[in-house]
């Protein structure tokens, strides 16, 4: 929990089936969620830099590519080229500082 306090997301690397992909985990006042950090539009991970996903006001999740911006409670795309997609969740849940990823 404490990795997510300064930009209130945080990218990680994971494997399936041997093949890598990536999700970030995000906090807000809404909880934890997460989603793989593949933007509905064009396939490429939203964000440009470690860990940032919010905009400046921590309202909505924002595509660096090209502006989309994501509803960050329900993953819905609701301004720019992928608007009515949505991004993919993954269940987590949290223990104490730990956020968990089944
Ligand atoms: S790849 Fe995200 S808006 Fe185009």
């Amino acid at each position: 929990m404490a990795d997510l306090a300064a930009t209130g997301a945080k990218d990680i690397a994971l494997f399936k089936d041997g093949a890598p992909y990536s999700i970030f985990v995000i906090r807000d006042a809404a909880g934890v969620r997460a989603f793989e950090n593949s933007c509905p539009h064009a396939r490429l991970p939203l964000n440009g830099a470690a860990d940032v996903f919010f905009d400046v006001r921590r309202t909505v999740l924002v595509c660096v590519n090209h502006g989309a911006h994501f509803d960050p409670v329900t993953g819905a795309c609701l301004r720019g080229p992928c608007k009515g997609e949505r991004l993919r969740a993954f269940p987590v849940s949290t223990d104490g500082e730990s956020v968990l990823i089944p």
